[in-house]
Formats: C-alpha cells, sequence, structure tokens
C-alpha cells in the first residue's frame, strides 16, 4: 500500500481511460435507447406539420377546436408514394420508407432539372415522393403534397394542403427554412399564411397560376383567384415561395399525379 503512488503515470492514464470508456459506454447507451423517442417525435412533429398545412391543427396547439388530437386527426390521412413522372400510385412501395429529400440527392432515385425546368431552385427533382390524401364518402378530401424551394438563404421545406376539388389551395405550411425573421421569415405569420386558403391553383389550360403581387387585382377581376400577398421587403423569398408551389403543381411536380386523380385513374 505504501509505494502505491496515485500520481504516477500510469495510475493516471488508467484512471483517464477508466473514465473515457463509462462516459462513452453512458453517452452511446443513452443514444440507442432514446433513438425510438426521437423517431417517434420526429414522426409526431411531420404529422403536425401536415396537419397545420391542411389547416386542421392551429399553429399554436396541438388539439383541434373540435378536441381531436394529432394522431386521431393525422389517422383521416393515408401516406401513399407515387411516381412523379407517370403521376401513378407507386404501390409496391411503402410510403413511410419514402425520403423524398434524401432519393433527390441519389442520381439513381432522381432526375436533374435544366435551368428553364428548376424554377423552384432544388437541381434535382426525387423519382417517387409521397402524398397525404383523405377521403370521405365523395372522394378525396384534402390532398397534401410536400413541397420544398429556394428563397433568399436557404431551402424552404414544407407542405402545400389542396381541397377535394384539386384546384383550390386549403394551406400552406413551412417546417423548415433560412429566411429572415420579420422579412422573408414573415412565412411563417399566420396573417400571411391564411391568405393562401381558397386560393386557385390552376388556370382554365391546367396550368399553376399562383402569383404573388404587391398589390391585388380588383375583386371580380379573374386574376384575383390566384393572388396572395407578396411579402414586403423579402422579394426573393416571395418569388422563391411562388415559384416552389408553381413548381410542385405542375409537370415536374405532382402535375401529373393530380391530373390522373382529376380524371378517376
Ligand atoms: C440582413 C438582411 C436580411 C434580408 N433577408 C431577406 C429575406 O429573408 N428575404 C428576402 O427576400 N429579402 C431579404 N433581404 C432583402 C433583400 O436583400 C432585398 O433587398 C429585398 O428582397 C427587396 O425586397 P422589396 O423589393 O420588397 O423591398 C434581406 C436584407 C438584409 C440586409
Amino acid at each position: 500500500m505504501s509505494n502505491f503512488n496515485k500520481d504516477g503515470l500510469g495510475n493516471i492514464l488508467f484512471v483517464a481511460i477508466a473514465v473515457c470508456l463509462v462516459c462513452s459506454i453512458v453517452v452511446s447507451g443513452a443514444a440507442v435507447a432514446l433513438k425510438p423517442a426521437q423517431m417517434k417525435n420526429r414522426e409526431l412533429d411531420q404529422k403536425q406539420n401536415i396537419l397545420r398545412a391542411a389547416g386542421m391543427l392551429p399553429a399554436d396547439s396541438n388539439v383541434a377546436a373540435d378536441g381531436r388530437g394529432v394522431e386521431e386527426l393525422f389517422a383521416s390521412f393515408t401516406a401513399r408514394a407515387v411516381h412523379l413522372d407517370s403521376g401513378e400510385y407507386a404501390n409496391d412501395i411503402d410510403a413511410s420508407s419514402v425520403d423524398p429529400i434524401r432519393a433527390a440527392k441519389d442520381p439513381a432515385a432522381s432526375r436533374d432539372l435544366d435551368d428553364g425546368e428548376d424554377i423552384a431552385t432544388i437541381g434535382r427533382r426525387e423519382n417517387v415522393s409521397v402524398v397525404y390524401v383523405m377521403e370521405g364518402d365523395d372522394g378525396i378530401e384534402k390532398l397534401v403534397l410536400p413541397v420544398r424551394g429556394y428563397g433568399l438563404w436557404g431551402t424552404l421545406l414544407g407542405y402545400l394542403a389542396l381541397d377535394g376539388d384539386l384546384e383550390t389551395i386549403s394551406g400552406l405550411g413551412f417546417y423548415d427554412h433560412k429566411e429572415t425573421p420579420g422579412l422573408g421569415g414573415e412565412v411563417d405569420n399566420p396573417k400571411w399564411k391564411a391568405g393562401w386558403v381558397g386560393v386557385r391553383l390552376y388556370d382554365d389550360e391546367h396550368n399553376p397560376s399562383v402569383d404573388l403581387v404587391k398589390s391585388r387585382s380588383a375583386e371580380g377581376n379573374p386574376a384575383a383567384a390566384y393572388e396572395v400577398d407578396a411579402l414586403s421587403g423579402a422579394t426573393f423569398t416571395t418569388r422563391g415561395v411562388e415559384n416552389l408551389v408553381n413548381f410542385w403543381t405542375g409537370e415536374l411536380g405532382f402535375g401529373p399525379f393530380i391530373k390522373n386523380l382529376r380524371a378517376g385513374a
């Protein structure tokens, strides 16, 4: 006992390694144990974002006016994988396995967009995406689409919801963006978001025609049906949002799928 030297190099190294080992076991144990809870929270968050875009959940609460919670509300939606080029359901693909953003980074699972096509400035578009469909007795009541596009500082990620007629917007919401609070960040302002409800999406030739404008057309002017207020002091974000909505509802986005649904396919 008398020749035990606690300040010896060997002892210091032993204690340091033992502490590192114990800490790494605790940290990795916690990471493994918390993984299911993290996944569940991420899933819950995604469901909330979809429900908020669809106007079924208030921005500041996880309970709807009728008392229904997220899981109960989301149960009325079915997630389906969709081949974007053909606009057909990908019945052989489990929608929960589809990650559109990751797929867009994989050349084997996406296509390159040239400058003329890429109005949303996303670079590549995934071949298969996912849609959230709410059906009632008379067919589709809501359709929610994942959308994304570049603003001023980065890519805005969100959901666009359509009414059962598949040509009227029922809501738009972004769950991730890098725009400046008070300027482009006003995309999160509930007052601005309310301006999307009821806006018409397609013109008579089925071209996406949403128009973000500094001053609205007079009531009665057919153009007014397609208009949403521009964000003041945020022209780049405004253009980005207009372009991404028109891209994802157009021929290179969910346009073929929406056409198929309208034709009853
Ligand atoms: C610090 C800073 C942050 C800005 N953030 C944004 C933004 O998030 N979105 C945007 O479109 N413009 C942003 N702008 C403004 C643009 O640079 C540009 O001036 C503006 O889009 C012009 O819009 P207006 O024609 O509506 O005034 C920012 C400017 C500064 C100086």
